[in-house]
């Protein structure tokens, strides 16, 4: 059966609108999925928005709203944001849905009932925004709670926890014996000394008398589910042909799993790379079962982090409307080394933009077509003699350039396999000035080398266009039209001379007009 490819993002919260994070994790995901797409892998991508707990509870009751309105209108916002950033996926995870809902009861039961879970009585301290129990080792240099934890209260409740502990040991044998489950490597590292100092289990109930947004447990009406199960369960709950049940028919399911988890850095520890692998173990998940993660960096301000607080929130809607889709999504890919932060900043998006889109694939997208009009009314003529095709080979080295995009894609490094494929166009503008068609053209005696070179630059362009739609699906669609060509892209026809002798380009239009950084005065006046 063909390989395929799951992959899920975080869910995203919703108390409040989606930020510049958000939209990066989301067009990550996406750019991923269609590569493998293009590959012709099945695909299943989810993603979704996680839409219970306190936070929520508590910004509802701010807004005197109930909070599934409260969240119905955010999730709104965030499935309008997808679809105007063009990601695409197979499926939504709303953690109000009914099928979750559902599916976090059986799993709670099933735990229960196979003597994973125990119900005890704990006093400590609770921190209301991160919503969880703390311990001293979240106590700062002087013994404090820092401001990360916010308000942090004393509390003395009875709760159900999950037996956590007694899998340490089981974990970091695995994070040994299996490196590549998190990416990149100095995030297992990270994640095996956190496993190191794992102690107690973990509280995943919360009285009902003080939040009752959550999922309610089967065999206790007074509890509901710390949103963090509940979340983390989305990845199962909204997968293809899952069934918690003892024994159940995995057999869809297992087709499919195991995903690869995109996730924030901020998300690793413990919720990802604690809870998450300990929950499907007590599941019954086989080690081969425990999900890769692939751990991505932060887009800072200026250095520093975005916040509410500090109200530097970037806000990707009001970008895409201002430059475009394909811009915004551009520069989230090519700016930032998956696992690191960046610097978000709106002049490199301009820059980035007019240099590699504008400039350098759109001005030869723009000449090749127009000299291939005006010399030869856009009729190609694929070249056969041993020394023209030798001119066009030597142009650029397509198997290795080829190779490279997929060793690049294949360890998540999307700004690097993208400046591989824009390789192309520097080597094509490289081309044109080494070979100046236009005074070829004055040579009727060399009509065979410019037929040459005027289908090398066309042919490039139709490989480039494939290379490029994962990250910039419109363009590249556009592209391939002025080709005279029509979609699906497939990676297999990412090779040189697959253009038919006697194809006919169209006229260029200008795919990639110059953007210019809005004026912020003007921007104040919205
Ligand atoms: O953590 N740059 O949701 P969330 C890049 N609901 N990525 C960023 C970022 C930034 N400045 N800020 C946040 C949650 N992110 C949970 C997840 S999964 C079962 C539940 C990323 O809305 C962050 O790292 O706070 C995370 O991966 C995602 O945005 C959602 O963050
Ligand atoms: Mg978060």
């Amino acid at each position: 059966m063909a390989e395929t490819f799951f992959i899920t993002t975080a869910i995203d919260y919703t108390n409040g609108a989606p930020h510049i994070g958000h939209a990066y994790e989301k067009v990550l995901a996406d750019v991923l999925a269609r590569y493998h797409r293009l590959k012709g892998e099945p695909v299943f991508f989810l993603t979704g928005v996680d839409q219970h707990g306190q936070k929520v509870q508590q910004s509802a009751e701010k807004q005197g709203v109930a909070p599934q309105e409260f969240v119905d209108g955010l999730t709104a916002k965030f499935l309008a944001l997808w679809d105007k950033l063009d990601v695409r996926y197979e499926r939504w995870a709303a953690t109000t849905a009914p099928v979750h809902k559902d599916c976090v009861r059986r799993i709670l039961q099933r735990l229960m009932d196979e003597g994973q879970l125990y119900k005890a009585k704990r006093a400590g301290y609770y921190s209301v925004r991160q919503e969880q129990f703390l311990t001293d080792k979240e106590r700062g240099e002087d013994g404090q709670f820092g401001p990360e934890w916010g308000e942090v209260v004393f509390l003395e409740e009875e709760n159900y926890l999950f037996r956590l502990a007694e899998h340490r040991d089981w974990l970091l044998n695995l994070l040994d014996r299996r490196p590549e489950l998190v990416t990149p490597d100095f995030r297992r590292a990270e994640l095996r000394n956190a496993v190191e100092k794992l102690s107690g289990d973990l509280t995943i109930s919360r009285p009902k008398s003080r939040l009752a947004w959550g999922i309610e447990f089967p065999f206790d009406p007074e509890f509901v589910t710390y949103v963090w199960f509940d979340a983390l369960v989305n990845y199962i709950s909204f997968a293809p042909g899952y069934d918690p049940a003892p024994g159940a028919d995995l057999s869809e399911f297992h087709r499919w799993w195991p995903a690869t988890h995109l996730i924030g850095k901020d998300i690793l520890i413990p919720a990802h790379g604690v809870y998450w692998p300990i929950m499907l173990k007590a599941l019954g998940f086989r080690d081969e079962e425990i999900p890769p993660l692939v751990v991505h960096g932060w887009w800072n301000i200026a250095g520093a982090k975005m916040s509410k607080s500090l109200g530097n929130i970037v806000d990707p809607d009001q970008l895409a409307t201002r430059y475009g889709a394909e811009a915004l999504r551009y520069y989230l890919m090519s700016d930032i080394a998956t696992g690191r932060d960046a610097d978000f900043s709106e002049e490199r998006l301009v820059q980035r933009f007019n240099a590699d889109l504008a400039n350098s694939l759109g001005n030869l997208l723009n000449r090749s077509l127009n000299m291939a009009l005006k010399y030869r009314n856009g009729v190609l003529r694929q070249p056969v003699q041993p020394e023209l095709l030798a001119l066009t080979a030597q142009a650029v080295d397509f198997p290795g350039i080829i190779a490279q995009y997929q060793s690049k894609f294949g360890e998540f490094n999307v700004h690097a396999a993208l400046e591989t494929a824009l390789s192309i166009a520097v080597l094509c503008n490289q081309f044109i000035d080494t070979h100046k068609p236009w005074s070829v053209a004055k040579q009727p005696e060399l009509a065979d080398r410019l037929d040459a070179i005027l289908y090398h630059l066309a042919d490039s362009l139709r490989i480039l266009a494939i290379l490029l739609s994962p990250v910039l699906p419109k363009a590249a669609r556009g592209m391939y039209e002025q080709l005279g060509l029509t979609d699906p892209f497939r990676m297999e026809d990412a090779r040189w001379g697959l253009l038919p002798d006697g194809h006919t380009v169209q006229t260029p239009v200008p795919l990639f007009p110059r953007i210019e950084k809005a004026d912020p005065q003007t921007d104040a006046a919205h």
